[in-house]
């Protein structure tokens, strides 16, 4: 895969659909038919993959981002119950850095940078979760973790593991106690055992067989299967537990659950990593299947300072078990062009099975690291170049498709040429530029490259952009073949151009006059268009999803967007000035929005295609019942009892939008110490102003 560092917003953007599209269908084969598609490994190095790419390019995030799901929607053969509070997802470590680095993040939002946090360091069951809610005491409900938000209801299956109380003593009166439902080693293999002999299907592993066995509708079934179940946290409670993660986790063992023994303290990042090996170490004679450790804040204070991301909490992080690495060698180098016109280098290797999974392919990233060189002309590999023929490593941590990670020079063939990296494109022969400070070369052809053409074509009609029905990447990789299309306004023309000919469509393969005219239907139906969608649909560099969302709410309407964006090409005007002020535009993007309307075929290509659209203007907000909902914030100063970015996340969290700059726009300034000439802004533009403290009453904090 490429270095996220190198890639343009096409291959992301690109990427990031595949990956939502992939998550879902394993999603779907884990959880409701628990039957995984892919191993564990694999489905995290997707997550991590593309919760990198989210990190790099936030604005291309999509609506449908396996970073915003958790688990999948629940089997229609269970009950439904809706959580109390939702079950999340943890995020993720994979190395020590990541782990010092959750420890900063968390000091940084809490603003305590010295003062000692302490943690918890527990074994991360590989199971699945399960919640269990106890009133005065009795158990009346469990359900599975379902999609975060609803569950399936496994109460009577829940009533026949023996390691969950049916009744509990000296509990709040409400208690939803969460954790992991497991099987051990042990009682695996005797179930698979039994299944052969009883000439079932074995299961694949003991989380399968865990999750198999819960999700049956007959519990008497479950009874026969041995499940196992840890608590590790819980959910709605009517009273607090206590006043650290550990005290909680030792209350719930005092009440009858099972915890696990090797739950630490830790009071140092450091210390978290030790207690890790530790549990790595013994992860082999532990009889049950853990896949890493899991580090809670353990001050519940703080967790409650600290709160939650959409799907994850902040407080908490699963250090994952590392993965796989093999030596291949690598047959040829090709090179790929992405819809910017991006050179991408594809290393083509014998196959080689990497974690259970059989590799050909990996990425090369670009010239320079083909070379042996980092972005900044630094050496990696030692400075080692990559040739064809070599023998290199493929490691598969966290990403999609593979890196070449190493090559071992010792093995190198004799007389190997080191790598020309090609400087025309190979679709198109246009010159291939690599402009000062870009990693990347790109085919400086556009539209006329057909490798760039069929990329933006198929941009345009994916799913957050204009989602056509029935025109989706394979029909326009065949109409522009075709010469039918070359440019999106051409879509519209379809029908004009080809409607009453039809016979040509309906000579093709899979087309008849009923399915033609169902797809003009289908392309008419998109002439009517939401900005956003119009903005996404451009294309143009580092406008992703979010961002198109941010624009089409800042300026409402296409004529308003267009002009700003003409505008806003005069670096002293204050077109620029307002679209720079927008929270989440920064000059990157800013720029590359300019840039697509400043370049005359570009911008011709922009007026054939709203020519034959009709926009839709932005709808006023609707407000929630939270009294800055739908309202434009802005901080400044200095916040003392708490950091901004908690600030920010908890006014997000109450449907504000947070602006960086003070303007007639702005509904409510919170000032703090030192807001200068922000302060002296909004007074002189009558902005409500606030202190710290009144924001806390305000944001309910108080
Ligand atoms: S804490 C707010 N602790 O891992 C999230 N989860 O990848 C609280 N898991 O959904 C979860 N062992 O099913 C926690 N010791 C442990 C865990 C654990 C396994 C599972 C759990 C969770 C998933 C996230």
């Amino acid at each position: 895969m490429t270095d996220i560092k190198n890639m343009n917003e096409d291959a992301v953007s690109l990427e990031l659909a595949t990956l939502a599209e992939r998550l879902r269908c394993a999603n779907i084969a884990y959880h409701q038919n628990d039957e995984p598609d892919l191993s564990d490994a694999e489905y995290d190095q997707l997550k991590r993959r593309n919760a990198a790419l989210e990190v790099e390019f936030p604005q291309l995030m999509r609506d449908d981002s396996p970073s915003l799901q958790v688990g999948a929607p629940v089997s229609e053969k269970f009950g439904k119950i809706t959580h109390a509070v939702s079950m999340l997802s943890l995020g993720n470590a994979f190395d020590d850095a990541d782990v010092f680095e959750f420890d900063a993040r968390t000091r940084k939002f809490l603003g305590l940078s010295s003062e000692k946090i302490t943690y918890t360091a527990e074994p991360k069951i590989d199971g699945l979760s399960l919640s269990l809610r106890y009133e005065n005491g009795i158990l009346m409900q469990a359900a599975t973790r379902g999609d975060g938000a609803v569950g399936e209801d496994v109460t009577s299956n829940a009533r026949v593991i023996s390691d969950i109380p049916h009744r509990l003593t000296d509990a709040p009166e409400i208690l939803e106690v969460r954790g992991e439902v497991y099987m051990s080693h042990i009682d695996f293999a005797e179930l698979n055992a039994r299944q052969e002999s009883e000439g079932a299907k074995p299961f694949a592993n003991p989380r399968n067989a865990a999750a198999g066995s819960l999700r049956q509708l007959d519990s008497a079934v479950t009874k026969s299967r041995p499940l196992r179940f840890f608590a590790y946290a819980w959910g709605e409670v009517s009273a607090p537990l206590a006043t650290t993660q550990m005290q909680a986790i030792s209350g719930l063992k005092d009440l009858g659950f099972s915890t696990n023994p090797l739950t630490q303290v830790c009071d140092t990042p450091q210390d978290l990593i030790d207690h890790y090996r530790v549990i790595e170490a013994q992860r082999s004679e532990l009889g049950y299947d853990i896949d890493g450790v899991v580090y809670k804040v353990n001050d519940l204070a703080l967790q409650e300072r600290l709160g939650f991301r959409s799907t994850t909490p902040r407080w908490a992080i699963a250090h994952k078990f590392a993965a796989e690495l093999a030596w291949t060698r690598l047959e040829e180098i090709d090179i790929q062009v992405g819809r910017t016109g991006a050179l991408s280098p594809v290393a083509r290797l014998k196959p080689v099975t990497v974690g259970g999974v059989v590799v050909s392919n990996a990425t090369l990233h670009n010239e320079d690291y083909i070379r042996g060189l980092d972005s900044k002309g630094g050496e990696i590999r030692g400075g080692k170049d990559i040739r064809v023929g070599d023998l290199v490593q493929v490691y598969r941590a966290g990403d999609v498709i593979p890196k070449v990670a190493d090559v071992d020079l010792t093995k190198r063939i004799e007389n190997s040429e080191s790598y020309a990296f090609p400087t025309v494109c190979p679709q198109c022969n246009s010159p291939a530029i690599r402009e000062e400070g870009d990693a990347v070369r790109r085919c400086s052809g556009g539209m006329i490259c057909p490798a760039q053409a069929v990329e933006r074509l198929k941009h345009f009609v994916s799913r957050a952009a204009f989602d056509i029905e029935g025109l989706g990447a394979k029909q326009v990789e065949q109409f522009l073949k075709d010469g039918w299309i070359s440019e999106p306004s051409e879509i519209f023309t379809l029908r004009a151009r080809y409607g009453s000919g039809l016979q040509q469509l309906k000579n093709r393969e899979g087309w008849g006059e009923k399915s033609a005219n169902k797809l003009f239907d289908a392309i008419d139906e998109k002439r009517m268009i939401p900005l956003n969608r119009v903005i996404f649909a451009l294309g143009v560099r580092h406008l992703g999803e979010s961002a198109s969302k941010l624009l089409a709410q800042h300026y409402g309407s296409w004529g308003a967007f267009e002009q700003a964006m003409i505008g806003a090409s005069n670096p002293d005007g204050d077109a620029l000035i307002d679209l720079l002020s927008i929270d989440g535009v920064g000059a990157v993007m800013a720029a590359s929005a300019v840039q697509a309307f400043a370049e005359p075929r570009e911008r011709a290509l922009i007026d054939r295609l709203i020519s034959e659209l009709t926009v839709q203007d932005v709808a006023a907000p609707t407000t929630t019942d939270s009294a800055v909902a739908g309202k434009t914030l802005v901080f400044s100063g200095t916040l003392v009892k708490m950091t901004r970015a908690e600030a920010k996340a908890r006014a997000e969290t109450l449907g504000a939008k947070v602006s960086g700059s003070v303007s007639a726009k702005t509904d409510l300034l919170i000032a703090g110490p030192g807001a200068g000439s922000k302060a002296k802004k909004a007074a002189d533009l009558g902005v409500e102003t606030i202190d710290e403290d009144a924001w806390i009453v305000l944001s309910g904090q108080g």
